[in-house]
């Protein structure tokens, strides 16, 4: 359990990038690699050094009895550019405001029979209703707990105040699919183009007969 956590914190360090000065062990990773090294005695000198930085690290490491700080390998270190497809709204629904900038909300939770009657809520209904996750005033948004308005194409932030574990493992590329550059420029698939916001669950397949032993002409 300790080990593992030393090699967690030893590998995160390695990975992080280097802010000025502040990390000995990432500058001199910089410094060693860096082209305009003259001598290889010298790069030797320098990689034992690091290797004694890095056992100096494991040891001083999280050993000091004050609280853990917070596991920060686990979220980017910088707030990636998160690209994604146009959200999957049906058909001439979008910009919302085409009729709802005329209307007067109505938050009474109600069966819609003039519009949206394609809508069901089953996702934790009896705690919530639409105006819980769309903007009463602004209806081209969404909005969080807090009041602020997040915009279709962020959706991930509404879903990640509940599902955060979720959104985390998102954002690493563990749930849901990613495609693009490892270390580069990634294009992910939003929440809602995998789960319907209205019924996240997924429904239950029907299990299909077992397949068939295929007959062998001989026997
Ligand atoms: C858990 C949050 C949440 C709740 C509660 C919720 N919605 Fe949504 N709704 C969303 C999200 C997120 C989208 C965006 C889907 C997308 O990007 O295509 C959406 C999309 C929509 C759309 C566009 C659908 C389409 O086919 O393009 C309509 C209309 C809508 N909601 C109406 C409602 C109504 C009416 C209710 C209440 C009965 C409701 N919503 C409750 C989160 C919610
Ligand atoms: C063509 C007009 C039209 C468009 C476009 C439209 N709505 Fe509506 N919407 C309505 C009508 C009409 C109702 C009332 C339905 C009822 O009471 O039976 C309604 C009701 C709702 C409600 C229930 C709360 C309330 O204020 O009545 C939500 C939430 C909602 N719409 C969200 C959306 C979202 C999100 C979009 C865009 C993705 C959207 N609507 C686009 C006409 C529209
Ligand atoms: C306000 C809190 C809240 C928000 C916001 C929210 N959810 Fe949920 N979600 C829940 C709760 C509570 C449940 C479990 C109860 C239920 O399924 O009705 C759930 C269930 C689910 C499930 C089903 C889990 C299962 O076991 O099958 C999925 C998938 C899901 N949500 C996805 C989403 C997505 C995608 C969004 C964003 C559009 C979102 N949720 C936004 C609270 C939330
Ligand atoms: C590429 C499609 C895809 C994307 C994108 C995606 N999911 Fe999922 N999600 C799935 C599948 C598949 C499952 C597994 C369903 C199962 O195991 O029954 C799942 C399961 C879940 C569950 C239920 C997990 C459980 O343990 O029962 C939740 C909650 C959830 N997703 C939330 C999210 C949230 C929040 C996002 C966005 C940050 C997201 N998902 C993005 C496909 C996706």
């Amino acid at each position: 359990m300790k080990l593992h956590r030393r090699w967690e914190k030893t590998g995160w360090q390695a990975k992080a990038p280097a802010p000025p000065g502040s990390k000995p062990f990432g500058g001199k990773v910089g410094q060693a690699l860096s082209p305009a090294t003259p001598a290889i005695r010298f790069l030797l000198s320098q990689l034992l050094m690091l290797l004694a930085l890095g056992a100096a690290a494991i040891v001083t490491g999280n050993d000091s009895g004050t609280p853990a700080a917070p596991r920060e390998g686990v979220q980017p270190s910088a707030p990636e550019r998160l690209e994604a497809p146009p959200p999957p709204f049906s058909e001439g629904l979008f910009p919302c405001s085409n009729c709802h900038a005329a209307m007067t909300p109505n938050r009474t939770r109600r069966a819609l029979t003039e519009m949206h009657t394609d809508i069901v809520l089953k996702h934790d209904e009896t705690h919530r209703w639409c105006l819980d996750c769309h903007d009463a005033t602004n209806r081209d948004f969404l909005h969080l707990a807090s009041g602020e308005r997040v915009a279709f194409t962020e959706s991930y932030l509404l879903c990640g105040q509940c599902h955060g574990e979720k959104l985390r493992d998102w954002r690493a590329g563990v749930h849901g699919r990613r495609i693009g550059n490892w270390n580069g420029a990634k294009e992910y698939l939003l929440c809602v183009h995998c789960h319907n916001p209205h019924q996240p669950h997924f429904r239950a397949l029907a299990p299909k007969p077992a397949p068939k032993r295929p007959v062998r002409p001989a026997e």
